[in-house]
């Protein structure tokens, strides 16, 4: 089966995207509002791109009603954002704070989610988050005034002691579980890992 993109109405192609590039990272952005109330969302069009500077990526689109979402007007705002992840034991939550929550109902709030204040930003942070990166705007990319590419860069890292060994900088891997977005309103755990040997090439086989 193959179509052309312009055969494909958006919505299929929404479809044919999320159900077939998975699973997606999630970020869980918290935002300030112009009277102070911490907004949180998740995005799983989503992921890092560089170390230097740390890069992080989202895609904002629009509501199906035209409304433009609480994420991107205090980012707009603001300038600054924290990228925070996802493990098991909140993904619930995680999931719940799309509700249609109005700009003076704070998601975290509502669903009491604790937060801890960031150090180089105004906007705090999730303080379970296994992660969370603070950022501040390197760029955003209108698409066609229906989404925001907002482009993040990171100026600081928090983890979740029990999942880092900061002798080896390395992640306990058997402590973290993150969950990964399938699409429409399905997730996957990550916990059934492989791990292949290390790759050879032809040179190195032939010797
Ligand atoms: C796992 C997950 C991933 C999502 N990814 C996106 C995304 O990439 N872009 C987007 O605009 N909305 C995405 N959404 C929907 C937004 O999170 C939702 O519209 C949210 O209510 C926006 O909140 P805000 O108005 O507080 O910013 C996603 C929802 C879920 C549950």
């Amino acid at each position: 089966m193959q179509y052309a993109v312009a055969d494909v109405n958006h919505h299929d192609r929404y479809k044919i995207l999320t159900a077939f590039v998975l699973p997606r990272p999630i970020a869980w952005v918290t935002t300030i509002g112009p009277t102070g109330v911490v907004n949180a969302a998740p995005f799983s069009f989503f992921n890092v791109f560089a170390e230097d500077p740390p890069l992080v990526m989202f895609a904002v689109n629009k509501r199906p009603d035209g409304r433009i979402k609480d994420t991107w007007i205090n980012i707009e705002r603001t300038g600054e954002f924290v990228v925070n992840l996802t493990d098991e034991p909140l993904a619930r939550a995680m999931h719940e704070s799309i509700g249609d929550f109005p700009p003076d109902i704070g998601e975290p709030d509502y669903l009491d989610l604790g937060l801890a204040p960031s150090v180089d930003i105004k906007v705090p942070r999730l303080a379970q988050a296994p992660w969370a990166m603070e950022c501040k705007t390197w760029q955003v990319i209108n698409v066609k005034d229906d989404r925001q590419l907002v482009i993040g860069e990171g100026l600081r890292f928090h983890i979740r002691d029990e999942l880092w060994d900061a002798k080896a900088m390395r992640v306990h891997m058997d402590k973290y579980h993150p969950i990964g977005r399938m699409f429409a309103d399905r997730y996957c755990r990550t916990d059934d890992r492989v791990l292949f040997p290390a790759a050879e090439g032809p040179k190195k086989a032939a010797e």
